[in-house]
């Protein structure tokens, strides 16, 4: 493609009125918002590792009170896209909580959706609209747009869990807000439902209410799954998807969520996609290969990965990797921006 005029081609006078009068010339930015056969994105390459934050999270519990932080998150935040963005990627936030023993997160609701995969500790409890949801390591919870939630504590050890939000589109998009509420008193019938018998209850009240039928994934469950699926197939990558069990579709509507089985001594390689990415280990230990860069990713450390990556997972241990992983995909699949292309060595 050839090289276009820039700013500097145009007189100052010529600029100078341009601004005047809220007027840009498209042509010396156009190969930046239209850049040649794939994206340019400000999503970089990188690990965050849980021992580097952990002990900067059990600090913020010593120097800040829950009640001065209504939250208290470190949010895993993205160089490429400055750290005061609080970007992992362009659609993806990513944060680390803690609460303390007898700790207590008041309900609120927020227009951007929400899911928390509980890292480590016990007795902990999400109540999502007065269903509680127990947080147990590897679970998955969902608190989608608009629905009140609220954390507690039983427990006498910190609980820790991450965040995923699509905070970043819907702050873009200047939809995003809260509302504080009073806490929601917890249902009688809760989210215990099983779907492996093909039958939903009629007037269940989420259901009738909600289009989120199940908000709370045990890690067992879809760990057996993985384990399950392995035994049965040898070849070709173990992964399954969390959706929501009534339609069979992605369980939110902006982010996608999966977990991905590397089985010992497995090399799983990933097409590029036009969806950025996040893996976090569950259990077990691996290497991520993105665009060439190997980062070491043990339990409980979080990576991301640009768009059109090539990305490899290599489990060199002698027991399996379980990695969630946070993608793009809904979103650009709504939108018709979804695309795999074939890798590029
Ligand atoms: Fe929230």
């Amino acid at each position: 493609m050839e090289q276009l005029a820039t700013l500097a081609d145009l007189p100052e006078r010529y600029l100078e009125h341009l601004e005047q009068s809220n007027l840009v010339p498209l042509w010396p930015s156009l190969r930046n918002v239209l850049p040649p056969i794939k994206p340019i994105p400000h999503t970089q390459s990188l690990v965050w590792k849980y021992s580097e934050i952990k002990p900067l999270l059990l600090e913020a519990g010593e120097l800040t009170p829950i009640e001065k932080a209504e939250r208290r998150v470190l949010v895993l935040a993205n160089p490429g896209h400055g750290l005061e963005n609080m970007r992992a990627t362009s659609v993806i936030y990513l944060g680390m909580q803690l609460l303390l023993p007898n700790e207590w997160a008041p309900a609120h609701r927020h227009t951007p959706n929400a899911v928390r995969l509980i890292v480590e500790g016990e007795k902990a409890y999400t109540t999502v609209e007065g269903v509680k949801c127990p947080m147990e390591h590897g679970d998955l919870i969902l608190t989608p747009s608009g629905l009140w939630h609220e954390h507690g504590h039983d427990g006498d050890q910190p609980v820790i869990w991450l965040d995923v939000l699509d905070l970043p589109l819907v702050y873009y998009m200047e939809a995003s807000f809260v509302e504080g509420g009073e806490s929601q008193p917890v249902k009688t019938v809760e989210n215990k439902m099983s779907y492996s018998a093909g039958l939903v209850p009629v007037q269940h009240h989420i259901r009738a209410e909600q289009n989120y039928p199940m908000l709370r994934y045990p890690w067992k469950d879809a760990k057996q799954l993985l384990i399950d699926l392995s035994e049965k197939q040898s070849e070709g990558p173990i992964q399954v998807a969390y959706v929501n069990p009534e339609t069979g579709e992605d369980c939110q509507k902006i982010i996608g969520y999966s977990v991905l089985m590397v089985r010992s001594g497995e090399t799983v390689q990933l097409q590029p996609r036009s969806a950025a990415m996040v893996f976090h280990v569950i259990e077990g230990e691996a290497e991520i290969k993105i665009d060439g860069k190997i980062f070491g990713i043990d339990q409980a450390d979080t990576a991301c990965a640009p768009c059109f990556s090539n990305i490899d997972l290599i489990n060199k241990s002698n027991r399996p990797c379980f990695i969630f992983i946070a993608d793009e995909a809904p979103i650009q699949k709504k939108l018709g921006l979804y695309s795999v292309r074939a890798r590029s060595e």
